[in-house]
């Protein structure tokens, strides 16, 4: 590796370049080289926002902040995201241009200078290194993910009204003003931070493309799985239908609609193949539909707050519970609207209707309930200053015992603190070790 070229340190940097991280260590060293040979022109700054990854990339990045101040590290403890991994780098910084890029030298970081000066001539909000733009390619892609980015892509241009060729780029450089104007807007969920700021930006950006060859990972690997794909359709269908229609609620009527076909199914499993009385049959398929409803809600709809292990028995449990108590209420109205002379099918489905707000308002209060991460104050103050609560921060919010008030969890940039030290006293607490 070469000695870094310090330029410009002293200056305010003009550029920051945001790289969100987990588990690239071995990645670390090698782009922050890259960074000091293309940069040398640019007073720049890099700022890795590291999820707290297991494989220590936030000690290999204050290893190198200790010969190089431009090198920062932003260690976040309980907290899992790109999109607000990226959001929150860019507001550490104070630079008048923020690039977001990827960890994993899969973006050509000699494309940085020609973007700085393409947004300054053209006075552009935001320029975008685009797989699909003339001369840009997509490399050595797996075909499937050809695919899936492919369907991505066009999902994407459905809710952002502008003509962009790859609104699912992970590699752009923004004006301070034109992030500035939509941060308060953005969802800050999944992964799809471009998209969300053009969704989010209050006026249309002025935005221009680079065309980028997409490299291959040399280390470590991806992190976007099919979960990830599914949390990007979740976050595009909340765009779609508006906030008044929770889009979580939708899947947990559509899972309780596949219930009755589960029910139905065992049923009639049950009574003609395996000749089982019918009051038992009954309750068999009960008891199977209500199952198979709380695994499918437990790995979709409440995917963020998967229960696991215990949790998992105490949860069905619970479910067991609810959706109980639910049927009760379901009986309830819909005799009274039967007995009221209502039509007997607008009775059965007011009844259903019912039931269905119900187990919804009701599991998602006490089957998958926002557990409450129990913040010891010795936590706080081991970690003196550097331990900062912001009420604001996205991802999955936790609350603070005592004082009911949801808030996230940010671990700043202090070389010298022991984060191995935090991290052992929130998992004491109790906090999830990833979300
Ligand atoms: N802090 C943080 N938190 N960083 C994360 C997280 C997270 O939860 N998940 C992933 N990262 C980091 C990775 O360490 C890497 O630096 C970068 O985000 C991109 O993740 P990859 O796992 O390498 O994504 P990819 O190569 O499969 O996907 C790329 O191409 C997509 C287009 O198909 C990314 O550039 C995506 O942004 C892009 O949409
Ligand atoms: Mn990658």
């Amino acid at each position: 590796m070469i000695e870094p070229v310090i330029t410009g340190w002293q200056r305010a940097p003009e550029l920051t370049i945001v790289i969100p991280t987990l588990n690239e260590r071995e990645n670390i060293p090698l782009i922050v080289d890259r960074l000091n040979r293309v940069l040398a022109d640019v007073a720049w700054e890099v700022i890795f926002v590291d999820d707290d990854s297991a494989d220590g990339t936030a000690d290999a990045v204050r290893a190198l902040a200790h010969h190089q101040s431009n090198v920062r590290c932003l260690q976040r403890l309980g907290r899992r995201g790109l999109s607000s991994a990226c959001i929150e780098g860019i507001l550490a910084s104070t630079s008048p241009y923020a690039a977001v890029m990827d960890g994993d030298l899969q973006h050509d970081e000699t494309l940085l200078p020609k973007m700085l000066a393409r947004v300054k001539a053209e006075r552009l909000d935001i320029i975008v290194a685009s797989r699909y733009a003339e001369n840009g390619s997509v490399g050595n892609f797996a075909q499937s993910r050809v695919v899936i980015s492919d369907f991505a892509t066009r999902l994407g241009k459905m809710v952002v009204k502008a003509d962009l060729t790859d609104p699912m780029s992970g590699f752009f450089m923004i004006r301070r003003d034109a992030f500035d104007a939509a941060v308060r807007s953005l969802s800050g969920q999944g992964f799809k931070i471009l998209l969300d700021l053009f969704a989010s930006a209050p006026r249309p950006l002025r935005f221009g493309e680079i065309p980028l060859t997409f490299r291959e990972r040399l280390h470590g690997e991806s992190k976007l799985d099919a979960m990830v794909a599914w949390e990007y359709l979740m976050l595009l269908l909340q765009k779609l239908a508006g906030p008044a229609v929770p889009v979580r609620f939708l899947l947990f009527a559509m899972i309780g609609g596949l219930g009755i076909g589960t029910h139905l199914f065992t049923l009639w499993f049950a009574t003609h193949l395996l000749q089982i009385a019918f009051p038992v049959a009954q309750a068999v398929a009960t008891v199977t539909a209500m199952t198979g409803n709380f695994l499918l809600n437990n790995v979709f709809t409440y995917r963020d707050r998967r229960l696991r292990g215990r949790r998992l028995v105490t949860g069905l449990l619970s479910f067991y519970a609810v959706c109980g108590a639910g049927a009760v209420a379901n009986v309830g109205v819909a005799s009274h609207l039967a007995g009221g002379h209502h039509s007997w099918w607008l009775a059965g489905l007011a009844g259903a209707a019912v039931s269905v707000v119900w187990n919804y308002v009701m599991s998602s209060a006490f089957t998958w309930s926002v557990r409450p991460v129990r913040l010891r104050e010795s936590l706080v103050r081991d970690g003196g200053g550097s331990v900062l609560v912001d009420k604001s921060a996205g991802g999955e919010p936790v609350e603070a015992e005592g004082r009911g008030e949801r808030m996230g969890l940010v671990m700043n940039d202090r070389v010298g603190e022991d984060p191995a030290r935090a991290r052992r006293g929130l998992e004491a607490a109790g906090a999830p070790a990833a979300v």
